[in-house]
């Protein structure tokens, strides 16, 4: 039986010290009416911790603009209301022994694929665009993009005042940032806009610089990428190692600390024609070109990957012998788990202890409900 001590290791970046090397990751729960967490998700996040996570990213959690979220479920991180519920669940994961950091979300244009609703405001985008060709909403203009910097600052020393310990900023799988980043939808012309990556990622290097600005130089940065988006899997934002250099180095300029670099499948090698098919992922290259500490993710103790859960997909137990050798290769530092820790919050010390037996598999029925 492969040894999991591995994944026992503590780390730490900047003021936050980690016990171990695994992270929830963040997964939207749709359970706050109003935008309010309340005791349920205080609850849910504890029993994590206390099952033994190192690290708790929150489900995405959105900036004070108007149309920043995309489904009435998802909790705001600002106002009185919202941030004493957000008081509540950091106080709870401390409790249970974890540190924890919100995850930071505006969704652009693009919609939910779980609810047809709509914000009273007009959605946000760098060009109206929710897809290639697909318009939506409004276009940015250089006010409103000021404001929205500006939001994710204070939604950042929000975090910090309330006691979490990090906050992670959703680039990633199509939103706000990613539309940025996407030539497709960003067809702008002034200074966000440009034909290169490096020109398309000025928007979020400036998020990540007013993020630094507001929360001082030792708390930690976590800034969520994908390569692949909700609109389209197989697009790629940087298809050589050079490009990849260009699209991250300038974030990591800017103040980002860990690259959570997202992919469905964690083991698949992000340029195969260089290093085989057993290469380096993606967490495992950003790590190599920026130097900047990297999370890795998916379908970590499962066969399938995840968007088959929003239609109701399950997926079986599947070995952490590859897991364990890419981390015992050092290739990324820490690890996020998703669905394994929704059906199960105690699945980080069965791992420690060897239960690899009792893990269980998935099943998307667990969605229904935030326990
Ligand atoms: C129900 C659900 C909600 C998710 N919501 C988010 C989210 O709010 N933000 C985000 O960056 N990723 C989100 N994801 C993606 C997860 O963070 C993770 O990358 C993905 O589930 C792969 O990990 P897994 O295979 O271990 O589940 C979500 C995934 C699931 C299953």
């Amino acid at each position: 039986m492969t040894s999991t001590d591995v994944l026992f290791r503590p780390f730490s970046v900047g003021s936050m010290e980690l016990a171990n090397r695994i992270v929830m990751a963040p997964m939207t729960r749709s359970f706050a009416p109003a935008g309010i967490p309340g005791e349920a998700h205080a609850a849910y996040y504890q029993r994590r911790a206390e099952g033994g996570v190192g690290l708790i990213l929150s489900e995405g959690t959105v900036i004070d603009r108007p149309a920043s979220r995309n489904d009435p479920g998802v909790p705001f991180f600002h106002g009185d209301a919202a941030l004493t519920g957000w008081k509540s669940v950091i106080d709870a994961v401390h409790d249970g022994g974890a540190k924890m950091g919100p995850q930071l979300w505006h969704t652009g244009a693009l919609k939910s694929f779980q609810t047809e609703w709509v914000p009273d405001s007009p959605v946000e985008s760098p060009s109206g665009l929710e897809a290639p060709g697909v318009e939506r909403g409004v276009a940015m203009s250089d006010g409103y993009i000021a404001d929205t910097i500006a939001a994710f600052a204070r939604a950042a020393s929000d975090a910090q005042r309330l006691g979490f310990d990090t906050i992670e900023l959703h680039g990633a799988h199509g939103y706000l940032f990613d539309q940025f980043f996407w030539a497709a939808t960003n067809q702008r012309t002034d200074r966000y806009g440009g034909a290169t990556i490096r020109e398309r990622s000025r928007f979020a290097a400036e998020v990540v610089a007013a993020v630094r600005a507001s929360v001082g130089s030792d708390f930690p940065i976590i800034l969520r990428l994908s390569q692949w988006k909700v609109q389209d899997f197989t697009v790629r934002l940087a298809e050589t190692p050079d490009l990849m250099t260009d699209w991250l180095m300038p974030l990591v300029e800017a103040g980002v600390d860990v690259l959570h670099c997202s992919q469905r499948r964690f083991w698949e090698p992000e340029f195969p024609d260089i290093d085989g098919e057993e290469g380096l992922n993606f967490a495992g290259w950003a790590k190599k070109l920026t130097g900047a500490a990297t999370i890795s993710v998916g379908s970590v103790g499962l066969t399938g990957d995840f968007m088959g859960a929003f239609g109701g997909e399950g997926s079986s137990t599947a070995k952490l012998d590859k897991l364990v050798e890419r981390m015992e290769r050092n290739e990324f530092d820490l690890i996020a788990v998703g669905r394994s820790l929704i059906s199960d919050p105690a699945w980080v010390e069965k791992v420690r202890l060897g239960d690899l037996a009792g893990l269980k598999g998935f099943d998307a029925a667990a969605l229904a409900k935030l326990v």
